[in-house]
Formats: structure tokens, sequence, C-alpha cells
């Protein structure tokens, strides 16, 4: 047996210690839960994805009375990307959450699946996608996606 620890890393921000670009797609994402349609849950997540490009997607979640069918804020952005500038690598991903009238202190935690299709778009473009995560108290930045998720699954894994 052998028994391994695997680590990961992540900044922590003051908003004043963000540079401008990064306050530009966080404060995108921030305007994004107002775009969110959450009936059922109440729970407001906006998100912003910026391309090579200087483009700036933006997403929000949509919820569906059939549950499954709705689709987190993050994914909404980041397939928009995809659909609309399939050349254009993504370089940061902002996503913030606003609840019971205010953004939440701690930044909102993405999902499995998000970590996953946030993993497929690094590696379709071969380069690093920065994660902020926004918090009333502190904006969590990730260098690269992969360090929101050890152990990934993506196309070599598929060859044996
Ligand atoms: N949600 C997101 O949009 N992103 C996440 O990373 C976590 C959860 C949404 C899904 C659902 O509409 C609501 O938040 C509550 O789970």
């Amino acid at each position: 047996m052998k028994e391994y620890n695997l680590t990961t890393k992540m900044k922590s921000y003051q908003w004043d210690e963000l540079t401008d670009e990064q306050r530009e797609v966080v404060s995108i994402a921030k305007e994004q839960t107002e775009n969110s349609y959450c009936p059922y849950s109440g729970f407001h997540v906006g998100a912003a994805a910026k391309l090579a490009n200087g483009v700036i997607m933006r997403g929000a979640n949509q919820e569906n009375a059939a549950y499954p069918s709705g689709l987190c804020a993050e994914r909404t952005a980041l397939f928009a990307a995809g659909a609309q500038y399939p050349e254009q690598p993504v370089t940061k991903l902002a996503i913030a959450c606003y609840t019971d009238g205010h953004f939440t202190k701690e930044p909102g935690s993405p999902c499995g699946a998000c970590r996953q299709v946030m993993l497929e778009t690094e590696h379709r473009y071969d380069g690093k996608m920065e994660v902020l995560l926004y918090g009333e108290d502190a904006t969590y930045v990730f260098e690269s996606a992969a360090d929101l998720l050890p152990l990934i699954f993506v196309s070599e894994n598929l060859k044996g």
C-alpha cells in the first residue's frame, strides 16, 4: 500500500489587491447574478469567461422545474464561449454567488461537474485558465482550473 497526499494551491486576495483585469471579470460575474434564473434554489450565481481576444462571455445559472435540466452559471458561460468563439482560448473564469440579499461572504465553490468542464476547456486550448471565486470577505484565485481538480479525467485517459 502506498499513501499519497494530493495538494493544491490557491491565493486569497482582498479586492484592492486584484489587478484591474481581474476586477473587471469578477465585476461582470457579480453583475451577472442579476440574470440568474433560480426560482427553486434562490441561489443566484453569475459567471464571466474572458477569452484570449478580450471578449468576456457572460453566464448565470438557469434552473428548471425538472431539476437536472438546469445548468450552473460557469457552464452556461463556458459553453456559450465554445459555441460562439470556438477558436478562442478562455484565459479567465470568474464566479460570484448572491443569496438572501447579499453576495456570499465566502467564495462559492464550483460543483464537480463544472470543474470537469473547466478542465476540458483548459485541455482543449492547451493553456491555463485562471479561476476567480468572489466572496465579500476575499476572492480566491486559482492559477489553473487543474488546481481545482486533482486526478483529472481528460481525453488522454480514454486511450487506456
Ligand atoms: N450553481 C452554480 O451555478 N454553480 C456552482 O458552481 C454551484 C451551484 C447553481 C446551481 C443551482 O441553480 C444553484 O446554484 C443551487 O445549487
